[in-house]
């Protein structure tokens, strides 16, 4: 019996694997027009928006907890209430990822993994008919 099974976090390979994909992520949103109607919804900026979702996604795949620490519980779904979120934003979120997941060097097994896992996340954010 596997006593200290890896986390997903150890899968993907610890901070810097998840950082690239969030950057990836968000380098996509910002460029691509089919991620115009999400990336409206996003600040100018978009720094803040990564360090948050790095910070939030090392502790969801069973690593440090950087975003509890600075923000306490996620409310996650509370946190996108002044977002418009129907399955048009989620599907553009989660095709965004799935594009960022693909260019990455992510086994294909942990990127169907990840995009199963999203999928239930942000179909949970929807808050529109
Ligand atoms: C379903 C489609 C989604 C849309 C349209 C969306 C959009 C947004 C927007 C506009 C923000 C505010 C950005 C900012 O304040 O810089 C945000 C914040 C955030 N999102 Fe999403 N998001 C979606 C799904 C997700 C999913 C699936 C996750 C996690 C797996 C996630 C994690 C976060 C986190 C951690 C924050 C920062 C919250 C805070 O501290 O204010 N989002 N999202």
């Amino acid at each position: 019996m596997d006593l200290n099974p890896q986390t997903v976090f150890e899968a993907i390979g610890g901070e810097a694997p998840l950082r690239r994909l969030v950057d990836a992520f968000y380098d996509r949103m910002d460029a691509a027009p089919q991620y115009a109607g999400i990336r409206a919804l996003h600040p100018a900026a978009l720094s803040g928006s990564r360090d948050k979702l790095f910070w939030f996604l090392c502790g969801w795949s069973g690593g440090p907890d950087h975003y509890v620490e600075r923000f306490g519980h996620p409310r996650l779904r509370a946190r996108h209430l002044p977002f418009a979120i129907a399955a048009g934003e989620r599907d553009q979120w989660l095709a965004c990822m799935s594009d960022a997941m693909s260019a990455s060097e992510l086994p294909v097994a942990l990127q169907q993994r990840l995009m199963a896992a999203f999928f239930q996340t942000a179909d949970w954010m929807r808050n529109q008919p």
